[in-house]
């Protein structure tokens, strides 16, 4: 049995560490660390097999585990990541912003390929990135447009200016550019960066909604193979306004694969 190794205690990290210790996911959650040692105390003491909480994040994967999952910022994963990689753990990171600077990607990569581990990024809270990445060689235009309620907004750096009312657009740019003004909400930009135009020539589009019940994200990508337009239209998690609820599912479908012994049908993989 796969074990599994937890940093960042909160909205996704908890819908994880249930699914796992309800048995939805094949592996074993071990060990857990939160930067606030209440969050990771409360989540370890809610399940039935409690893991143990490490002393800090560096020594998560210092730990005999196969895997840890990044539920936690981009900072975390600018922090522990490449030491993650060295101990030869692999990483599942839901920070994909982090992964938007150059510099980083490339360090982690170099570091994946030394050390024989892997990261992966769950397709979050979009859908439609096997699409994406199949016409990857053809694309000339993709684009995201964000829309949330400003509650789910406030706070990051891009949203000094909401609409008093209504419906406004208050960011538009590159992906590279998102991620810094929206470091909280702006996973998905990264995310679909990676797999098809790069972070310099994705384009992306937040608009700020007070009638907002749900996350939207609108993609449309264009290029020789024709167009492609995908529209998720997300519940926010309860505990965390910014974080949709399919971003949590997404990452509980990815380790429950990584987690499996093999041997099933799984389409879309
Ligand atoms: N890939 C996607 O599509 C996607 C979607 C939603 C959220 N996210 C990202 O996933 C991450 C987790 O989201 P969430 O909704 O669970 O957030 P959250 O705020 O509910 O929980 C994050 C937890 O991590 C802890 N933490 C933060 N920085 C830390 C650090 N450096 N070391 C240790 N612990 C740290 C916090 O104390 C908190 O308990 C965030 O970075 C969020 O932006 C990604």
């Amino acid at each position: 049995m796969r074990r599994v190794a937890l940093l960042g205690c909160g909205a996704i990290g908890g819908q994880i560490a249930r699914a796992m210790d309800s048995g939805a996911v094949g592996g074993r959650l071990t060990h857990v660390y939160d930067a606030d040692p209440a969050a990771s105390a409360r989540l370890a003491a809610s399940l039935s097999a409690p893991p143990a909480i490490a002393e800090n994040a560096h020594m998560l994967s210092s730990n005999p585990v196969d895997i840890v999952v990044e539920a936690a910022s981009q900072d975390a994963v600018r922090d522990c990541a490449l030491s993650v990689i060295q101990n030869r753990r692999d990483l599942v990171i839901m920070s994909a912003g982090a992964l938007a600077d150059g510099a980083v990607l490339e360090v982690l990569s170099d570091a994946c390929a030394e050390f024989g581990r892997s990261i992966h990024l769950p397709s979050g809270a979009i859908a439609g990135l096997d699409a994406l990445r199949a016409t990857r060689g053809e694309l000339e235009s993709v684009e995201l447009t964000t829309t949330k309620h400003p509650g789910s907004l406030r706070g990051a750096p891009g949203a000094k200016s909401l609409p008093a009312s209504g419906a406004a657009e208050i960011f538009s740019g590159t992906a590279l550019d998102a991620v810094a003004m929206f470091p909280q909400n702006a996973n998905v930009a990264a995310t679909l960066s990676l797999a098809t135009l790069g972070p310099r020539r994705t384009r992306v589009r937040v608009v700020a909604d007070w009638g907002a019940r749900s996350n939207s994200h609108r993609i449309e990508a264009r290029g020789a193979f024709g167009s492609m337009k995908i529209s998720v239209s997300n519940v926010p998690d309860p505990s965390n306004p910014k974080t949709s609820r399919l971003a949590a599912l997404s990452a509980i479908e990815l380790l429950s694969r990584l987690c499996s012994g093999g041997g099933a049908v799984r389409p879309g993989a």
